[in-house]
């Protein structure tokens, strides 16, 4: 079968990003562009267009309409994802030889940008749920102790990402992090990949976007949570601590030469289209359904995980002594197409169109997943054995250039890492080059089955010493 063919393949239900749920729910110009006259719109970067990082130009204008419209500096369209956005903002914050602070949960395009920049990355621990297996939002008080925690050199220290929301919705209240930042005078990226729409919905109880709360560097993913194509991306900039020109550069820099138009019309048309009331409208009442969604499911007693993102719905198949791989399987040869697998859970994301017999359906397969998937009556979440802070042994781009060699996993123990172990969905690295591979983390690794592939016959690379 062709890529074409099965791009035309049709699911009972596809719960997972992009969130146009496969185009029902993109932008009515956007559709039209599509339609009118196929290809038409793939142009290069002609001087009436510009480019993102261009000083002129259509592409110029409309993010200084965005800009303005939320009170930032600037903003940026991308490409290639957040991954890109957040990997130039990076660059933006930290020179090589640089440490940053990131969270455990932190996405991997982070570590790839410090193993080819030379920047450190300092890890810190989360909250964590023993019932879900799931990261905790952060609380101010749980960052103002990471904060103070002597191992943490504040004259190395460039800036500190945070995560909010998390990939399963998980939110902090975002504003004090960044005021507690700010105090200790550290300038805050803020990889809100899953919260874009928070922004434009204010006034229903969502969590309060981090471009509200006057991060330095925010980055959204309008594929996950707008309704932009894949890999669509908008970059916000507020405040002096950063310079406007400095970013520009660092997007120019890892940006392709050809970025697509279609791509930087699809980032146009999914933030106008939130502007306008009339959507505004529908996409609220999205958002009620889905909360409604989450009531009656519950009041039918299927057990669910409550998050801060009433578009993610997510099983505790745990609960039921199921983990959330096998369960996902069984969704999948159902047609009912999950987006993220986990150890005691599976996440559904509902996109924003109207999911019309979506309890139904769910109702119906929680049932028959019961009958047909033996529980594990030992399934139990155990914390990674993470410290509260944790500095790579090895700068990790120094990793690149010394000779490492292939070994097992058990073979690893004791020896540091020159791979990044990184499960995808979520894309959280578990181990970066760099870091020594302890007993307890791959006694984890296997405990948690947090790889899916045969751990006997799975090789790591490791430095030669
Ligand atoms: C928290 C987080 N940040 C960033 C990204 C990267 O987003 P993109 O796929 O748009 O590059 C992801 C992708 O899964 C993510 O979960």
């Amino acid at each position: 079968m062709s890529i074409s063919t099965f791009l035309r393949k049709k699911f009972l239900k596809s719960l997972f990003f992009p969130s146009h749920n496969r185009g029902k729910a993109l932008p009515k110009n956007f559709i039209k562009l599509l339609e009118e006259d196929p290809g038409c719109w793939d142009l290069p970067e002609l001087p009436e267009l510009g480019s993102p990082s261009a000083s002129f130009g259509l592409i110029k204008q409309s993010q200084d309409n965005f800009a303005e419209i939320f009170n930032m500096n600037s903003c940026w369209f991308g490409v290639n994802g957040a991954s890109g956005l957040i990997q130039s903002a990076i660059l933006s914050i930290a020179k090589p030889g640089d440490y940053i602070l990131i969270p455990r949960n932190i996405h991997i395009c982070v570590i790839k940008i410090c193993l080819v920049a030379n920047i450190v990355p300092i890890f810190f621990d989360l909250e964590f749920s023993e019932v879900t297996g799931q990261y905790l939002p952060i609380k101010r008080e749980w960052l103002n102790n990471i904060l103070d925690n002597n191992l943490i050199k504040y004259e190395k220290i460039a800036g500190i990402v945070l995560v909010n929301p998390h990939y399963q919705g998980y939110s902090s209240e975002i504003g004090p992090l960044v005021e507690l930042c700010h105090l200790k005078k550290i300038p805050v990226l803020v990889d809100e990949a899953h919260g874009s729409y928070f922004l434009f919905c204010e006034g229903i109880g969502l969590p309060v976007s981090a471009v509200r709360a006057k991060a330095d560097l925010v980055v959204h993913s309008l594929h996950k949570s707008l309704n932009g194509l894949t890999q669509t991306a908008i970059l916000w900039h507020h405040g002096d601590i950063i310079e406007n020109d400095t970013i520009a550069r660092n997007i120019n820099l890892l940006q392709t030469t050809s970025p697509s138009s279609l791509l930087l019309a699809s980032c146009e048309e999914s933030i106008q289209d939130w502007l306008e009331n009339d959507n505004l409208k529908k996409y609220k009442m999205r958002i009620t359904e889905a909360r409604f969604i989450f009531e009656e499911l519950t009041r039918r007693e299927i057990p669910l995980i409550k998050t801060d993102d009433p578009l993610k719905i997510i099983l505790n198949t745990g609960a039921y002594g199921i983990d959330g791989f096998s369960a996902d399987e069984f969704f999948y040869k159902h047609g009912f197409i999950a987006e993220l697998p986990e150890i005691m859970s599976l996440t559904f994301c509902l996109g924003f169109s109207k999911q019309k017999d979506f309890i139904e359906i769910f109702v119906n397969l929680w049932k028959k997943l019961l009958t047909d998937i033996k529980p594990n009556k030992i399934l139990k979440p155990i914390k990674p054995p993470f410290q509260s802070i944790q500095i790579p042994e090895i700068p990790p781009a120094e990793c690149l250039l010394r000779n490492s060699c292939k070994v097992t996993l058990m073979e690893s123990i004791g020896k540091i890492s020159a791979d990044i172990i990184c499960p995808y969905p979520p894309g959280i690295p578990l181990v970066i080059p760099g870091e020594r591979i302890k007993k307890d983390m791959v006694e984890w690794l296997i405990e948690q089955r947090i790889i899916k592939q045969d751990l006997l016959d799975f090789y790591i690379n490791v430095l030669i010493t």
